[in-house]
């Protein structure tokens, strides 16, 4: 008998750590995690199977697929924007045929246990490409069909994979002489720049704000790789992860679009050294701008919209900016650090 799972890629990253440790927390035995690199001691005892492996190896996705009975897939493993920059092929395979493969696997797994498989995919304020910063001044909260021409391969990635959700959840194989009984139950969440007390990001481009203050609690000189007055949402990862069960858990008849912004909080690059300044007064922040990854975060817009998240599945962040950092961030960090 195969047995029923949740399967978690990228389990070993910052979202899929805040992730297994809340479905832990609610009592769900049945992780399977999915990772490149051995799982995280901390995490191993959080899931029934952590699996070492590639999600561009079918094989052993088809290993996965017989052992396992998965009802859902949060897909968490991605290159973000700044690494996929430096290798924007190797991240077209990890972020697009990556995400394939699973789409795939979802298939033939809701053919096998007559559902639908739920999908949760991690999307990006970087699938928004603002064309200058007079116009990233003047947009107002930006929603979910504007300005998404994206200036990244991971933006570029990220809204193509959206486009194979919806097609995954209500096209695929559509010329097929039987259609397909059951197809995939696909949704996505347009994350803004996470910031994490336990974790730290690697390779993204709003990687500044969780490194200056993981920085600063440590003693370590920061030096911030954009201007002062840059300004692009974020938002406490105990929210993120929020967001993505509300989300799962949503009815599917309330749910009027594959893809939600969400957002908490868009504090400029300065208004951020300068909370953190005030909670550790040695704390060496410099700004010292570098061009190319600039040129990045000046198209990710300065508000997102979140109404059709609030709407359809009663989306609400906890943590505002104070919050986040009085009752969350500084705390576990000064903790973590000691
Ligand atoms: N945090 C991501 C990055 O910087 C954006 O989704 O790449």
């Amino acid at each position: 008998m195969r047995r029923r799972a949740v399967l978690v890629t990228g389990a070993n990253g910052e979202v899929g750590h805040g992730l297994i440790d809340r479905l832990a927390q609610m009592g769900e035995t049945n992780i399977v995690a999915l990772d490149v690199m051995e799982l995280h001691d901390s995490l191993r005892p959080k899931v029934k199977a952590a699996v070492i492996g590639d999600i561009l190896d079918q094989d052993m996705l088809q290993r996965i697929m017989s052992r396992y009975e998965i009802g859902s897939i949060y897909h968490l493993a991605a290159l973000l924007s700044t690494r996929a920059e430096i290798t924007p092929e190797a991240a077209h395979r990890v972020n697009v045929e990556g995400t394939i493969n699973l789409l795939h696997l979802a298939i033939e797994q809701s053919r096998l246990i007559g559902e639908r498989v739920k999908f949760l995919f991690p999307s990006s304020i970087a699938v928004y490409g603002i064309p200058t910063l007079d116009a990233k001044a003047a947009a107002p909260p930006v929603g979910e069909e504007d300005f998404c021409n994206p200036t990244t391969m991971y933006g570029c990635n990220k809204l193509y994979c959206e486009h194979l959700g919806r097609y995954y959840s209500h096209h695929y194989r559509r010329l097929a002489a039987t259609p397909e009984p059951y197809l995939v139950d696909f949704r996505a969440i347009r994350f803004p720049g996470l910031i994490s007390a336990f974790t730290l990001p690697s390779g993204g481009t709003s990687d500044y704000a969780p490194e200056m203050i993981h920085a600063a609690a440590q003693g370590e000189q920061y030096h911030c790789f954009v201007r002062e007055e840059t300004r692009i949402p974020f938002m406490a990862m105990p929210d993120a992860i929020k967001a993505l069960l509300l989300l799962a858990n949503a009815p599917v008849e309330r749910l009027t679009r594959h893809v939600y912004n969400v957002t908490s909080f868009s504090p400029s690059a300065g208004e951020v050294a300068s909370i953190v300044q005030r909670d550790f007064p040695n704390a060496q922040i410099t700004f010292t701008p570098d061009t190319r990854r600039q040129s990045i975060v000046d198209t990710w817009p300065a508000q997102v919209d979140d109404s059709q998240a609030r709407a359809d599945w009663d989306w609400q962040p906890d943590y505002d900016l104070t919050s986040a950092f009085d009752s969350y961030l500084i705390p576990n960090i000064r903790q973590r650090y000691v």
